[in-house]
């Protein structure tokens, strides 16, 4: 997919917030248009807000990728995946990052800032950014059945 069509919405609580503009700044620079929804300074915040506004960006079509940042990742993708469609995933390498878009349509990274240094982050970020969905018969179905996982446990908000 061309960079230009592949806007990117960027959120962090505290934990992630200097790593969120070292890896926004990063983006900008190889020619991502990108949106950030904050945290705006490193003041205490809560990481639900962020998975939020990330997912509503996703949802309503103004991103198509989202990347998510607290101090492990975990809380982040925890509450990402709270939201219908949004696959989102911690990935502390950059083979998970590339293969969940490939195989599991991953659509939000979620990164630990305590976890992972600003240089590796950055090439897992690349990873996810340059792959794409290989929308294979097998993957298709897979992702069909996490749909009726929704639909069962009447996860919603679309
Ligand atoms: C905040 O201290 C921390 O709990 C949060 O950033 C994240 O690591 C949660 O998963």
């Amino acid at each position: 997919m061309k960079k230009e069509d592949l806007r990117i919405v960027i959120g962090a609580d505290h934990g992630g917030y200097h790593l969120k503009n070292a890896l926004l700044d990063y983006m900008l620079r190889m020619g991502y248009e990108v949106v950030d929804v904050g945290a705006f300074n490193d003041e205490p915040s809560d990481y639900p807000d962020f998975a939020r506004m990330v997912a509503e960006k996703i949802l309503n079509g103004e991103a198509l990728r989202g990347v998510l940042i607290c101090g492990s990742g975990v809380g982040a993708s925890i509450a990402a995946n709270k939201f219908r469609n949004i696959r989102a995933s911690v990935c502390h390498d950059t083979y998970s990052a590339r293969q969940g878009v490939e195989d599991d349509n991953m659509n939000v990274l979620c990164l630990g800032a305590r976890v992972v240094g600003e240089a590796l982050a950055k090439d897992i970020l690349k990873a996810f950014l340059c792959a794409e969905f290989k929308n294979r018969e097998r993957y298709n179905r897979r992702l069909q059945k996490i749909k009726e996982i929704e639909d069962e446990t009447g996860q919603s908000n679309t």
